[in-house]
């Protein structure tokens, strides 16, 4: 079910899944949604969904998918039923854009700042409030969050925008922060520019507690999206895209365009001692990309990193809109589950594929397993050709054991799922995979369903039909 559209003057073919990338409008707040199937009684929780919905500032396009303006989703249930809203994330560049203004710097995407203006804002440049990578809970406040150092909070069952949370201690911050029920923080870096640049570990506490757990001066930092957190160290993973930190400040690039593949680096395990405050060891593996590691945990001296990696940065390019919306040069390698065994006496560093399966926006048991040795990674998958290895977009969700390979996945010919989120079965004693999972799917009829899944098996369970397309997003969390 392919179509034509006009890309500048060219006429080229529509891929199924380009409605992903087209603005939803749209707001709504429905009691319940048309449910086929059977939703477990037992989810009685609300799924936060956070995403790209919005691709314009006034006549200007948004050049990247990580560009577009945050919407919220909820996914509430009980009884089987379903209820649903959505509504925009009210931040500062979202209302420039309803002006028609695209005055802040997106990830792939400039404001146009005068010469004279960038010079003013030398390594402070009018940073965006976009927060439309993720979200999660701080203390009793819900978050969205970016790469940029300023999250914003909001109300769960309203979804109205609250204002801005903490500050992040640096300029290009994580979204995806990792939870330390132990210490009842959130653990996340940031890397500060300046004339000195460091890495920074901190930790959160509420809105108004922060803690530095360790800092690294560096002088290119890698552009990182996720790292690892085991109960003793975090562990940034430093991919060889790095940027001269000049280069962001008078540079006429978007904050992205900035950074080179510079492969003769190599990849550098940074591995804090989260405890000492200190870092433990810096080690050397092969030249790598990826956004979202998966899990890490300590093993008979060994540091165990598994990511979803692919083979270089190609894959950011591949990403921006009028690319993504042309599937004949989208083509990229996609990302493998790879697992890193970092000695930390010898400091030998082995690599090992887990799966050939592509699998992306990986997701785990992540209560019961973060940290610790377990078994199974959840996430979107997509074909490979037979002679290229070069995958088409995101058709499918996959389930790996990582102890012995083994995959299973669910697909749909013309649908298009995002990140499966898993819900453990209330269950006393439970297997791992004793849950759902829960994935927002778009299809071919051009609207999205939230889709029920067997964690076990990947066997469908149900579906809860939405009114309207949902524009392919990234993060989520269910919260019972
Ligand atoms: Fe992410």
């Amino acid at each position: 079910m392919e179509t034509t559209m006009d890309v500048s003057t060219e006429t080229v073919v529509r891929p199924p899944y380009a409605k992903g990338f087209e603005t939803l409008e749209t707001e709504v707040e429905l009691d319940s949604l048309p449910v086929e199937g059977q939703i477990p009684e037992w989810l009685t929780g609300t799924l936060l969904r956070n995403g790209p919905a919005k691709f314009e500032a006034g006549d200007r396009k948004l050049k990247h998918w990580f560009d577009g303006y945050a919407m919220l989703h909820r996914f509430s249930f009980g009884g089987g039923h379903v209820s649903y809203a959505n509504r925009f994330l009210q931040s500062k560049a979202y209302r420039a854009a309803l002006n028609g203004k695209a005055s802040y710097g997106e990830f792939a995407t400039d404001p146009c700042r005068s010469i004279f203006k960038r010079a003013a804002t030398l390594f402070r440049p009018q940073i965006t409030d976009n927060c439309n990578v993720n979200l999660t809970r701080l203390g009793d406040e819900y978050i969205a969050m970016t790469e940029t150092p300023l999250p914003i909070a909001f109300d769960p069952d309203t979804l109205e925008t609250l204002g801005y949370s903490f500050k992040a201690p640096g300029i290009h911050a994580t979204a995806h922060p990792h939870h330390d029920p132990a210490r009842g923080e959130l653990v996340a870096y940031v890397t500060h520019f300046g004339l000195r640049s460091e890495y920074r570990v901190f930790a959160q506490r509420d809105r108004a507690t922060q803690r530095r757990i360790a800092a690294k001066h560096v002088a290119e930092p890698s552009y990182m999206h996720s790292f690892a957190l085991t109960e003793r160290y975090a562990v940034l993973v430093a991919f060889p895209f790095v940027v001269n930190p000049l280069d962001l400040a008078i540079g006429r690039r978007s904050f992205i365009e900035n950074y080179r593949w510079k492969p003769e680096r190599g990849t550098q395990l940074l591995v804090f001692d989260r405890e000492a405050g200190s870092l433990r060891g810096v080690y050397e593996a092969e030249p790598c990309f990826a956004f979202h590691h998966v899990n890490a945990f300590e093993q008979g001296g060994e540091l165990v990193i598994d990511m979803a990696a692919y083979e270089d940065a190609g894959v950011i390019g591949a990403l921006y809109i009028d690319t993504v919306r042309v599937s004949e040069e989208r083509k990229v390698r996609p990302a493998r589950l790879l697992r890193y065994r970092v000695n930390l006496e010898s400091g030998r560093v082995s690599e090992e594929a887990l799966s050939d399966v592509p699998i992306e926006l990986p997701q785990i048991d992540y209560r019961q397993c973060n940290g610790r040795p377990y078994r199974y990674v959840y996430g979107t998958g997509g074909t490979t050709s037979d002679n290229s290895e070069q995958a088409e977009f995101i058709d499918r969700l996959v389930k790996v054991d990582v102890e012995d390979g083994v995959t299973c996945e669910w697909r749909e010919p013309g649908a298009f799922p995002g990140e499966p989120v898993f819900v453990p079965s209330p269950t006393p004693d439970r297997g791992e995979d004793d849950g759902v999972l829960l994935s927002v799917v778009l299809d071919a009829r051009g609207t999205s369903f939230l889709l029920v899944l067997d964690a076990a098996s990947l066997g469908e369970l149900g579906r809860a039909r939405v009114p309207h397309h949902i524009p392919l997003g990234f993060h989520g969390q269910y919260f019972s």
